[in-house]
């Protein structure tokens, strides 16, 4: 071999060691050694607090808990494009749940998603936010966590087809989308603004749900809060893309989230309503940043969405004419409690202002029309009858259609039998209740305190 090519070859294997060692280094995380589970006692009681509002804020129980199970104990099936993952126990139970977690551990799973053994944790798992977490805050969840309720559940094998069901192929989508920042404040704003950013972008993960995702499942940074897809809802654009008919702002996101009801713009349901019920519980000043940030990103809407305007008489008249049969089931089924302003429990908003009916993808009216809202029991909360046995889905597009060309200022939908057909098939409960249920309330004065 001569000289030049000796060296050329010594290059080569000399980039392919270090990128060996490069691959290593992203994919291969030691465990951390277990820990005796800490005594409960042991924690402060003012950080347990502060533990437990974080929780709420960042949606822990909604995925850790299934309906009716054990607070924490895990074994919630998230459905993906690629298999179904199952949530694990987080309780401090030493063999199946996190009892023998060090706050390091703790720490690291919430920053980088790795397990204490070491191995990379799904995305379903919300990291990509939590990265954002401080120090502080990551310490009052541990706390909180540890002095629960140990619940002895194993972890139930998730259901993934191939690539998808080895872990190592994790660290790679780390290492193209995962960014670890912690949030840093632009001091240009005001410190609510900050806290709100903070929250939102990290603990709160509301991108998890309202940024679309790409072929990876990734969120597509570009297209930030545009509308994104879960539990087959379309949670609406919240950026300055969003179809609500009338402009949100910092005030109405504020009673939204923390009542679960704007007279502007209606109720929340299904997964948002499990969100509204967690800020329901958590400092007032958390959620008013949380809206005041929200606010600024929505930003100035792009199309002239003022409210109801002018137009609207005429729309309702053509509506009619077009579609003699949807007019006619709306204003037997559903104009006594949408038109005239009947007060809450069996009022509904008007429907022009509502962002189910603008909205670009028609699963969230066809969801609500079909199941209706419940209400939360021991509440004065919405409620409004679900019409899936007493309209075919002949009737349900009909009326879809007329709704749609009588509220909004849209072009009509396409596919909307495929979606009510799929709405059927998945009928889901709304104002679903979890284990401390405060779900929209219409009255905030019955609301259990927490
Ligand atoms: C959107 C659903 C979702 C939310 C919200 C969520 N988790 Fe999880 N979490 C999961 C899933 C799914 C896993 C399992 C991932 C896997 O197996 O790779 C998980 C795993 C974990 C783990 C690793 C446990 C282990 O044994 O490996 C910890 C710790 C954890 N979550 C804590 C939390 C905390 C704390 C919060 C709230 C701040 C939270 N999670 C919110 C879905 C969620
Ligand atoms: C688990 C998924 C999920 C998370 C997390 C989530 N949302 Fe939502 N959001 C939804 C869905 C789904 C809807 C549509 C609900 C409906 O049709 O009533 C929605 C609706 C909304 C709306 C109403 C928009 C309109 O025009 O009617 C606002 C505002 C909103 N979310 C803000 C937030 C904020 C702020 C956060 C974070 C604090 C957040 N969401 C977190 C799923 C989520
Ligand atoms: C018994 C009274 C009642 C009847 C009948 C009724 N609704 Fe409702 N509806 C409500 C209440 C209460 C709410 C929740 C409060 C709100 O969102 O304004 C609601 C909410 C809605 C929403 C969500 C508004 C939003 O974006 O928040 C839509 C869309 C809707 N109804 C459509 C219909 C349609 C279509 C019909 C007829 C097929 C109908 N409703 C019949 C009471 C009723």
């Amino acid at each position: 071999m001569r000289a030049s090519t000796r060296i050329i070859a010594g290059i080569v294997a000399a980039v392919l060691i270090a990128a060996a060692v490069a691959a290593f280094a992203i994919v291969w995380r030691p465990a951390i050694a277990g820990i005796d589970p800490p005594d409960p006692q042991s924690f402060d009681a003012a950080l347990v607090k502060r533990g437990r509002d974080l929780a709420a804020i960042g949606n822990c129980s909604d995925c850790h808990t299934p309906r009716g199970a054990k607070n924490f104990a895990g074994g919630l099936p998230v459905p993906t494009p690629f298999g179904t993952i199952f949530s694990t126990n987080i309780t401090p139970d030493p063999e199946t749940g996190i009892g023998r977690w060090s706050e390091a551990a703790f720490r690291r799973a919430m920053r980088s998603g790795v397990n204490r053994e070491g191995q990379h944790l799904y995305p379903t798992f919300p990291y990509d936010h939590f990265t954002n977490v401080s120090d502080e805050d990551d310490r009052a969840l541990y706390a909180f966590l540890m002095t629960r309720q140990p619940v002895r559940a194993a972890p139930r094998e998730n259901q993934l087809s191939f690539p998808f069901n080895q872990r190592l192929a994790i660290a790679g989508w780390k290492l193209l989308f995962l960014r670890h920042d912690t949030y840093r404040p632009d001091p240009r704003q005001s410190a609510e603004w900050n806290r709100g950013a903070y929250l939102v972008e990290g603990l709160a993960h509301c991108g998890a749900c309202h940024t679309p995702r790409n072929a990876l499942g990734a969120e597509r940074v570009s297209a930030r809060f545009a509308g994104g897809d879960v539990d087959d809802w379309h949670a609406y654009a919240i950026n300055e893309q969003s179809r609500s008919p009338v402009p949100w702002t910092a005030d109405a996101l504020f009673t939204y989230l923390r009542e679960g009801w704007h007279p502007d713009h209606g109720t929340a349901r299904g997964p948002m309503a499990k969100v509204v019920s967690n800020l329901s519980s958590v400092p007032a000043s958390d959620v008013r940043a949380i809206a005041v940030y929200t606010a600024s990103v929505s930003g100035t809407p792009t199309s002239g969405r003022t409210g109801p305007s002018e137009d609207a008489l005429a729309r309702a008249k053509k509506a009619s004419q077009t579609n003699p049969v949807g007019a006619s089931i709306y204003t037997a089924a559903c104009a006594s409690c949408h038109e005239g302003g009947r007060p809450l429990p069996y009022g509904g908003v008007d429907l022009g202002l509502s962002t189910a009916i603008s909205s670009p993808d028609p699963r969230n009216l066809a969801n609500i029309v079909l199941s209706g809202i419940d209400a939360v029991e021991g509440e004065r909360s919405p409620i409004m009858p679900g019409f899936a046995a007493s309209m075919n889905d002949d009737q349900v597009s009909a009326l879809l259609n007329y709704l749609r060309a009588r509220f909004s200022d849209q072009s009509a939908w396409t596919d909307l039998k495929k979606t009510i057909a799929e709405a059927r098939r998945t009928q889901t409960v709304f104002l679903q209740t979890s284990p401390a249920p405060r779900n929209a309330p219409a009255d905030p004065q019955q609301r259990e305190k927490p």
